[in-house]
């Protein structure tokens, strides 16, 4: 069956050779989770993303002449239409690119507070939470960001015409694609989250139910919404049909997006975070993520530690990783907000005498009263893809609509889901959100601010060079997921596809627990940790979807990975 699908999917895309044909298949036959399979190489450009249908199309631009931004552009607009749960136009993220000349760079396209949100937009007279509303509906959506990102992406750094990058999605969307398991699975899984809204409905389930694998999903709704962003750029999404639908929608639906609030939507060029690590240098992403300065503070507290002897798996570092895990976090609880509000303590957070005292504290046991340090002078859908050209251009680049499938709302005739990103803000403060997360007043809702995210997509650099491009979803285990990837892969050597698959630990301070996968680590070692005192969750889950690129120094080979825990490929040129 998935043979079947995934010929039936390319084939229309482009007849590509037979040695790629195979790979490809090579990559999807072996779905299941196995310890490790060989990671893709390429003496060309490489695109790893979780949907197969997408890294083809990315991998196409690349064969084209292509730049990685070209290749990004097509893909994000491709996973908006294979890859729905968090693949979108209707929703933000950010990009980190390696631009070959020039500095590495950050577009940050996250999404912004409505002009008529704010502190007590989901507060009733009681000062309570009103129900979901930042989770679920009209209410829960911020402006989204992903196009005007995208086309700054292209006018920076792109070559191909603009149409030719948004032609694969539309087509995609226009004549369909063949539903694959993982797809059918996501949609199964969100089916009584899709069905709130009979817009949605009525486009991602069959008669009220899943698509089913081998199904063929058409978006003839989102072909138009794509024609218009093919037609005119930016002004296609923010302005015209596109932004006159979800604006009446809303007002009919006690939404408060506005045409000012679209008009008013502007990407940001920010400079990315550097810190070295050992003998590694880090660009990673800053504020309004707090997900590269948290990987920095964990990495940085173990600094001075001899990782490599201790062990991957070994419970002397998996207790270290963990409590430094949990300090960076409480600092994550306080002190970060969108820096065009707020000021974000970067340097106090990083300066090496704090890490060291932090790192200072950790004994044998596990602490559980954990605060956020003092600072001197301070009182569930997303999807990450990373693209290299064959000239060295690397684009990271995570997005998302928040929860799976987002605020659940598709706007008729709009055919895209909204996010549900304004739940990563304090919607009230000492409640935790979707994620559990404890957040502050800094990170509280004003008109035009961005919530505060995890999304990290991240570079290493050995050198001067590039030598590891990655990034995941999962709300705040993505921060986890980046830096135990970094440290398989840099420390314990492991090829970029056993990196990826590697059983992974998330803490995020609070609540106390570890959260561990099925199979993620001996019984023994286990033991060890309980009688320091540590607390795992009940019940195992896998999480995160690293989607990576790695030079592979021996072979002089660029690798990619595309995390085993899910059903996407890594296409080479
Ligand atoms: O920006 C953030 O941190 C979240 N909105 C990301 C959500 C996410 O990764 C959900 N994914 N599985």
């Amino acid at each position: 069956m998935y043979r079947s699908a995934l010929i039936e999917n390319i084939a229309p895309l482009r007849r590509f050779p037979v040695k790629i044909f195979m790979l490809l298949l090579s990559v999807w036959a072996s779905l299941a989770f196995s310890a490790t399979r060989t990671p893709v190489y390429s003496s060309k450009g490489l695109v790893a993303s979780i949907s197969p249908l997408a890294s083809e199309v990315g991998a196409e631009v690349l064969r084209k002449g292509g730049t990685a931004a070209d290749a990004a552009v097509a893909v994000a607009f491709a996973l908006s239409v294979t890859w729905p749960s968090a693949g979108n136009i209707g929703g933000g993220g950010f990009a980190l690119v390696h631009p070959i000349t020039g500095p590495d760079s950050f577009i940050d396209y996250r999404e912004t507070a409505p002009a008529a949100a704010g502190p007590d937009f989901y507060l009733d007279e009681k000062g309570e939470l009103k129900g979901d509303e930042s989770k679920i509906g009209y209410r829960a959506a911020g402006i989204p960001g992903t196009v005007a990102g995208l086309v700054l992406l292209h006018k920076k750094w792109g070559k191909l015409p603009w149409a030719s990058l948004v032609e694969p999605a539309r087509k995609l969307a226009a004549e369909g694609f063949i539903v694959d398991a993982g797809l059918s699975e996501s949609l199964t899984r969100s089916a009584a989250h899709l069905s709130a809204y009979p817009e949605t409905a009525k486009i991602f389930l069959n008669k009220g139910k899943a698509w089913q694998r081998g199904d063929r999903l058409v978006q003839k709704d989102l072909a138009t919404t794509l024609t218009a962003i093919q037609k005119r750029g930016a002004d296609g999404f923010y302005k015209g049909q596109v932004a006159n639908l979800l604006v009446q929608d809303m007002k009919k639906k006690q939404g408060v997006l506005s045409h000012e609030d679209l008009l008013n939507f502007k990407a940001v060029e920010r400079e990315p975070l550097h810190k070295k690590w050992k003998e590694f240098e880090i660009v990673t992403a800053p504020p309004p993520s707090s997900g590269g300065t948290i990987l920095l503070e964990i990495l940085g507290m173990m600094q001075g530690d001899k990782l490599e002897a201790m062990g991957s798996g070994s419970a002397e570092y998996l207790h270290l990783l963990i409590e430094c895990t949990k300090k960076a976090f409480a600092d994550r609880s306080v002190w970060f907000g969108d820096p065009a509000f707020v000021q974000n303590p970067i340097a106090k957070l990083l300066d090496p005498a704090y890490l060291a005292k932090r790192r200072a504290e950790i004994g044998d046991k596990a602490a559980h009263d954990i605060s956020p340090g003092e600072l001197l002078g301070e009182k569930p859908d997303t999807t990450h893809f990373t693209v290299r050209d064959s000239r060295g251009m690397v684009i990271s680049n995570t997005y998302t609509l928040n929860g799976s499938y987002g605020s659940g709302v598709v706007v008729k005739g709009t055919g895209f889901i909204l996010n549900n990103e304004m739940d990563d803000f304090t919607s009230k403060l000492g409640e935790s959100n979707m994620f559990g997360l404890q957040q502050g007043k800094r990170n509280q809702i004003a008109p035009g601010k961005r919530p505060l995210s995890s999304m990290s997509p991240t570079f290493v650099y050995q050198g001067k060079d590039i030598v590891l491009a990655l990034g995941a979803p999962g709300g705040p285990t993505i921060i986890n997921s980046v830096t135990q990837t970094i440290i398989n892969r840099l420390i314990f050597r492991m090829d970029i596809q056993g990196a990826a698959d590697a059983p992974r630990f998330h803490h995020q301070w609070a609540p106390d627990k570890i959260v561990w996968e099925p199979f993620g680590i001996t019984h023994d070692t286990r033991k060890i940790l309980e009688a320091k005192g540590h607390i795992f969750a009940d019940e195992p889950r896998n999480f995160g979807d690293i989607e990576a690129l790695a030079y592979d120094a021996e072979n002089q080979r660029w690798t990619g990975a595309s995390d085993s825990r899910n059903g996407g490929a890594v296409v080479p040129e």
